[in-house]
């Protein structure tokens, strides 16, 4: 992963990223008692901001926590911080909001909550044109998450812990499954292509709901047809496409699960239109006057 950028924002404040510093009481600290969002930004222009923010509100909705700013006011923080580090670049926004501090450890919320709001841009990370030619190697897991992965918590233990299992099995993600169920990846959205069918897992409890996904979905209704259901381990193993999608990410092609190759064991045609029309999508965006 490449470095940060190098300025930040927190608690009001536009600062260098290597001088921020947050209590060791924080909630988010202690307790992983906060949620995030992680939005593209292309050329400068942010990608899905609505959705991007209307998620974060209902995440902080279902914690209990207020939101801090309005979107207009999340709008204005993450401008304002792209410009700061250089404008028109390709990167990320990270943003994160915990239930702030307290002196001392309460399992229960605070009297007074001072929300900690921290906002940083990294470099969009580079799909190489050999991944491109070769595509990614997943595995599959057994989830052993909780029970609200709709909520985008950075209670992220046990996809850092599944992460690292794809890792040390020399592949980029773990695919988590549930009594047979394919769920979603340990940082990403689940989709297969078979006989000509897009079929991704629908949202619930279990699921994060992808922003990346949601706009797949829409460049792929017209293209191809839709299915919005349940997918076995066994539909997975013998698709003939797998698909992987993240704001970091856009939609990426997995072409070997747990060693052994997916269709043809190369991205598929699918896929190359699905990453042509991003990469339209992409532009077009680039290309909007700024407001
Ligand atoms: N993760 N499912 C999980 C568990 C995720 O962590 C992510 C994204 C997604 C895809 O959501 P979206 O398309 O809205 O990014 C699905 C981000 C990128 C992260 O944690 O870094």
């Amino acid at each position: 992963m490449p470095d940060p950028l190098p300025q930040c924002y927190l608690n009001g404040e536009y600062l260098a990223l290597r001088d921020a510093r947050i209590s060791p009481l924080d909630r988010g600290f202690l307790f992983g008692d906060s949620v995030y969002e992680v939005l593209p930004v292309f050329g400068g222009r942010m990608f899905l901001f609505q959705e991007h923010f209307d998620r974060l509100a209902r995440s902080l909705h279902e914690i209990r926590l207020e939101n801090p700013h309005t979107h207009a006011q999340w709008r204005g923080i993450l401008e304002q911080l792209i410009a700061r580090n250089g404008g028109s670049s390709d990167s990320y926004v990270y943003v994160q909001v915990s239930r702030g501090m307290e002196y001392g450890r309460n399992h229960a919320f605070p009297a007074v909550v001072n929300p900690t709001v921290f906002v940083m841009a990294s470099p969009m990370p580079v799909f190489t044109d050999e991944q491109r030619a070769t595509g990614l190697s997943a595995i599959t897991v057994q989830d052993f998450r909780w029970g609200r992965c709709d909520i985008k918590s950075t209670s992220l233990l046990a996809n850092v812990l599944m992460k690292q299992q794809a890792a040390d099995a020399g592949a980029s993600e773990a695919l988590i499954v549930r009594d047979d169920q394919v769920l979603e990846g340990s940082s990403s959205s689940v989709f297969i292509v078979k006989g000509g069918v897009l079929i991704t897992p629908p949202n619930s409890h279990r699921i994060l709901p992808g922003t990346t996904r949601d706009a797949a979905l829409s460049l792929a209704t017209n293209v191809m047809p839709i299915e919005i259901r349940s997918l076995s381990l066994e539909e997975l193993r013998a698709a003939d496409e797998v698909w992987i999608s993240a704001a970091t990410r856009d939609v990426l092609p997995v072409t070997r699960v747990d060693g052994a190759p997916i269709g043809s064991g190369r991205p598929g045609p699918a896929w190359l239109r699905m990453a042509d029309s991003f990469v339209q999508l992409r532009q077009q965006l680039a290309d909007t006057p700024a407001r």
